[in-house]
């Protein structure tokens, strides 16, 4: 297993490309199994979560090709990948890949929309909390669907088509939207989902869908209407800039201090963390290459947040933000309210010597003027990344184990921070 040393105290100053979002990417490609045409994707990062997905889609029988790079292009360009389900060969999806990443559940409302039946295991806990699938079960209920549980497999059956229907979600649901907006795009009939999640992930999959002959209106607002069409076409579409990793790196800049250019990122796909951040002190200035992120001699203000779904601050971003917050001049709170044990962070924090009392969805963050290196590790993506951050201003090394949660949501990590000054290596294979 790969590890990462850091050893803290540079600031940040140069150029951050921002890649294709992970989290649109994971929605874009299962929507391929809509249709048996190309579904072209641009902008595709390059992730252990998408090469995951590329297998358990390639389990059903949707074939990929890469294209190669164009003259002029550099490694900061995504790739362009093609994905084509001429046929779907299987329409179950095994344990054994669905448990490795929750979002493989997803494929089960395009299987049993497009083949009227699909087998898919449940996901089951993982290390953010128990996240259940009732809702998106509830939606594909709504929309005609049979539903049964067989020995830890949900199984859904609708022999003669999917119904358009009204869909009330008694919480926002990213996943359960995605689940309904693709379900009814092959329905008979109109859907309307109320309470929809409004999250630009939402938006990016509907205007990929409208591009291949959905009817969609209301996407990006909490009421969706869909109008079903008997087939889907291919179509190409670039994913959205990532706005976690955008989030991610300007808290970074807010840490260590500097002045770096975000290249593609936009401020109001996270203006609540936007906001948060020039509370704190940094600043940022959007510009016709994306967002300047500045932070130079002032200290750091303590600002409260709580996480709620878009546009409110995000839970992507809570961990790393409590980060920034470690060494702020002063106390602050941060309340969690999407996920009920997204805390793991806590712990290794307070390994390099951060001050944070957990007060049930909240965490009391007091600040200090220096954290010290320490050996860390994190149980999930986002808790692993505001180690990173921590570590950017610590004083001496740090090094961070289990490196692998990093490279299932941020390309090239390492390379784009030393690219802009911090000292950070990856240490192969050494537990
Ligand atoms: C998506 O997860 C993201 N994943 C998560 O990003 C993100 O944290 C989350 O949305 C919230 O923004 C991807 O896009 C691949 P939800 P999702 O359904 O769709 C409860 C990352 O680090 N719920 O919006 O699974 C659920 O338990 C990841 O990149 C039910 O109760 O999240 C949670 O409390 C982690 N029943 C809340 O709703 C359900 O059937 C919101 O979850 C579904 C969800």
């Amino acid at each position: 297993m790969d590890r990462i040393r850091i050893v803290g105290g540079a600031p940040l100053n140069g150029v951050i490309p921002i890649s294709g979002a992970k989290n649109a990417a994971l929605p874009l490609m299962i929507a391929s199994l809509l249709t048996p045409e190309t579904l072209t994707l641009e902008n595709m990062p390059l992730l252990a979560d998408v090469t995951q997905l590329e297998r358990i889609l390639g389990n059903h029988g949707v074939d990929f090709s890469i294209s190669g790079k164009r003259r002029g292009e550099t490694e900061n360009a995504g790739r362009t990948v093609h994905f084509t389900a001429r046929e779907i060969v299987d329409t179950t999806a095994p344990y054994e890949l669905v448990s490795r990443m929750r979002a493989s559940f997803w494929v089960f409302a395009p299987l049993l929309a497009r083949m009227g039946e699909c087998r898919v295991s449940l996901p089951g806990g993982c290390a953010i909390g128990t996240r259940p699938v009732d809702l998106l079960l509830m939606a594909l209920d709504k929309l005609g669907a049979r539903i049964e549980i067989e020995n830890g497999y949900v199984v859904g059956s609708a022999k003669n088509g999917l119904v358009g229907a009204e869909i009330d979600f008694p919480k926002v649901t990213v996943g359960g939207t995605h689940t309904a907006l693709m379900a009814a795009s092959l329905a008979r009939g109109t859907t309307v989902l109320r309470n929809a999640a409004r999250e630009p992930e939402i938006v990016d999959l509907a205007e990929c869908l409208t591009r291949m002959g959905a009817r969609i209106s209301g996407a990006g607002t909490s009421t969706i209407e869909i109008e079903g069409v008997t087939s889907l076409s291919g179509a190409r579409h670039a994913v959205m800039p990532d706005r976690i990793e955008a989030g991610t790196y300007a808290i970074a800049v807010a840490m260590t201090g500097g002045d770096v250019l975000l290249a593609g990122a936009r401020a109001d796909l996270f203006q609540a963390a936007v906001d948060a951040l020039v509370a704190a002190g940094a600043k940022i200035t959007e510009t016709n290459e994306g967002l300047r992120v500045a932070r130079n001699g002032a200290g750091i203000s303590p600002v409260d947040v709580t996480t709620a779904p878009f546009p409110e601050f995000p839970t992507d971003l809570q961990a790393q933000f409590m980060a920034l917050m470690t060494r702020a001049n002063g106390v602050s709170r941060i309340t969690e309210t999407i996920f009920e044990n997204r805390f793991m962070h806590v712990q290794e924090l307070a390994r390099l010597g951060a001050h944070i009392r957990l007060d049930g969805d909240t965490a009391v963050v007091t600040g200090s003027d220096h954290l010290d290196g320490a050996p860390v590790m994190a149980t999930d993506l986002r808790a692993s990344v505001s180690l990173v951050i921590a570590a950017l201003a610590a004083r001496g090394e740090t090094t961070i184990n289990r490196v692998y949660h990093l490279d299932r949501g941020f390309e090239r990590l390492e390379k784009k921070l030393s690219d802009c000054g911090a000292q950070i290596e990856r240490i192969s294979g050494q537990g």
